[in-house]
């Protein structure tokens, strides 16, 4: 990848990611955007409309559990690495903590009317999202990678994304990227990052575009599968509360803080990931 470039793409992620749905209307004028793939979900959203965040014994996390190792179904139970972050935050105030599971691109919408405490759920902190939430302290550094099928020899960096159809999950930074990146001809936009690469196995797109953590679980041990070796926009999650909701947002980075000096976070990590970071 030029740096050149990819300098250009990293300030358009920290840029845009507020106008995302308007700029998959009207941000690249030539790119056909495909949204049958999102409309067709047989995704469950389980988001109940619940106003549980105003309750004084719980704090509700949202999140999005489409994302193994951070946060994704074990049978009926949600786990992963964000839900055992959350859960010393709740331990932190007091409360049982409840999860909302709903569609990725809907939860700043359910934070801001009050529908959840807080978004556990490898979010990106974005300066465009620094708009709309407050963000805690970083809790962890990711980056986007690129999958292909096994025996595709076109694709081997961003570059080679020009003139593709690549797979997102709606409205992550993944999909700000492809959907702005003007030299790539289709996005095709999914519920599920899996969704997407469902799509990819059968031949309807060309390559995923995902963060590397769930890009990993996704083609560990699929050998019709290839993650390239070729990261290209560095990225840091972070949990996000209302604006201006800044008691939450001490108990969570004083919760951070406390299980990064005691070892905790360092347990949580080894559990889910290979490499300490
Ligand atoms: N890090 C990316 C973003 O913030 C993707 C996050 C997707 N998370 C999820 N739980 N599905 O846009």
């Amino acid at each position: 990848m030029k740096s050149s470039k990819m300098l250009k793409v990293v300030s358009l992620v920290s840029a845009s990611i507020l106008s995302m749905g308007i700029l998959a209307g009207c941000g690249s004028s030539s790119k056909k955007v495909s949204t049958d793939a999102v409309n067709n979900s047989s995704e469950v959203l389980t988001d109940k409309g619940s106003n549980q965040a105003q309750s004084d014994n719980v704090i509700v996390m949202g999140t999005n559990a489409e994302f193994e190792p951070f946060e994704y179904r074990d049978g009926l139970e949600i786990t992963g690495f964000d839900v055992e972050i959350a859960k010393k935050i709740a331990e932190k105030l007091g409360k049982e903590l409840v999860i909302e599971d709903m569609a990725f691109d809907t939860l700043i919408m359910a934070l801001n009317s009050d529908k959840v405490d807080f978004i556990a759920a490898g979010m990106t902190a974005t300066d465009e999202r620094k708009t709309q939430v407050d963000f805690s302290d970083s809790y962890f550094k990711s980056q986007q990678m690129i999958i292909v099928k096994a025996d595709d020899t076109t694709i081997t960096t961003a570059d080679d994304l020009a003139g593709k159809k690549v797979g997102v999950q709606l409205g992550t930074t993944g999909d700000l990227f492809v959907s702005t990146t003007e030299e790539i001809a289709e996005v095709a936009q999914f519920q599920a990052g899996t969704q997407a690469v469902m799509d990819l196995k059968n031949g309807k797109i060309d390559a995923v575009v995902i963060d590397a953590e769930p890009a990993k679980k996704m083609t560990e041990g699929q050998s019709d599968l290839k993650l390239l070796d070729a990261p290209f926009i560095e990225e840091e999650y972070a949990i996000a509360v209302k604006k201006g909701n800044d008691e939450i947002l001490a108990a969570i980075n004083e919760t951070l803080a406390a299980i990064k000096a005691d070892g905790t976070y360092d347990e949580i990590y080894a559990k889910y990931f290979d490499v300490a970071q």
